[in-house]
């Protein structure tokens, strides 16, 4: 059991794919702290997780990712599935949107690994998230595919850069989360999801255990470092 004991950073924790990530840590006797900005969602994942440690941090905020980790003890294994949503085309998103979605996704991960360096463990390993549009182009899209192709660009180079500490990214397709209820009404996301389900190679939506399988083998798998894991039913060969 390669994560039994072992101390795990879920910043994004608190739903989605970071909630089912910690599940599949904890059953396998990993330590697991998960965080998120609203205190409602981090009290509804404890009560969901049992025996998880919480913590309310906007990890957009530099100093307060700072704070952070200058008090966390140390740990071993960091995955960040923080994110906001974003979408829109060249013509129709402001810059001022596209921006704070690079920041709320791209710089969120870059300064959270910046600060959790001085506690992760030299044996231990890093978790990005990226997007599968970042190899299926898909207009409309944006802010999204700019961030998610800086994110498997940078994760590819820290994997050198901070060896031995491992470092791989994770790049979803579409996954059935909350964070759709950010994106469309809740009518356009069944329609989509039901449309685009019939066309791929694996004829459903994703769920947010499909990816967090994909993280726990990243986190367990020590020969892996520079991976860029696509999990998406086969979105980008449509
Ligand atoms: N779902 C998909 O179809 C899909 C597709 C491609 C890529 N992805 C990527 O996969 C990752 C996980 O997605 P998901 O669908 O699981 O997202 P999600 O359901 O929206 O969950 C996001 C989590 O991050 C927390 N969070 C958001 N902003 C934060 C901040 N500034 N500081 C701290 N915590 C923050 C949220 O809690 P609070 O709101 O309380 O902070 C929540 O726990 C993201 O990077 C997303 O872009 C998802």
């Amino acid at each position: 059991m390669e994560l039994t004991n072992k101390r795990i950073i879920i910043i994004g924790g608190t739903q989605g794919i970071g909630l089912a990530t910690a599940r599949l840590a904890m059953d396998k006797q990993a330590s697991v702290l998960i965080a998120g900005r609203k205190i409602e969602k981090a009290a509804k994942a404890k009560t969901l997780l049992g025996d998880v440690q919480t913590a309310i941090l906007d990890a957009a905020d530099e100093e307060q990712v700072k704070k952070f980790f200058t008090e966390t003890s140390s740990f071993d294994h960091l995955v960040i599935t923080a994110a906001g949503a974003a979408a829109g085309s060249l013509r129709e998103i402001s810059i001022d949107k596209a921006k704070d979605f690079f920041n709320s996704k791209l710089w969120l991960q870059t300064q959270v690994v910046k600060y959790a360096l001085e506690k992760i463990s030299q044996q231990g390993s890093i978790v990005l998230f990226s997007g599968i549009v970042s190899r299926k182009a898909m207009p409309g899209q944006l802010p999204f595919t700019g961030v998610a192709g800086a994110i498997e660009s940078i994760g590819r180079m820290l994997a050198k850069e901070l060896a031995p500490i491992r470092v791989n990214v994770v790049t979803p397709g579409v996954i059935n989360t909350p964070a759709w209820n950010e994106i469309l009404p809740e009518n356009d996301i069944r329609q989509y999801f039901q449309d685009l389900a019939g066309r791929l190679p694996i004829p459903r939506i994703g769920r947010a255990e499909d990816v967090a399988k994909g993280v726990i083998f990243l986190l367990e798998n020590t020969y892996c470092t520079g991976t860029v894991l696509d999990i998406d039913g086969g979105l980008k060969e449509l």
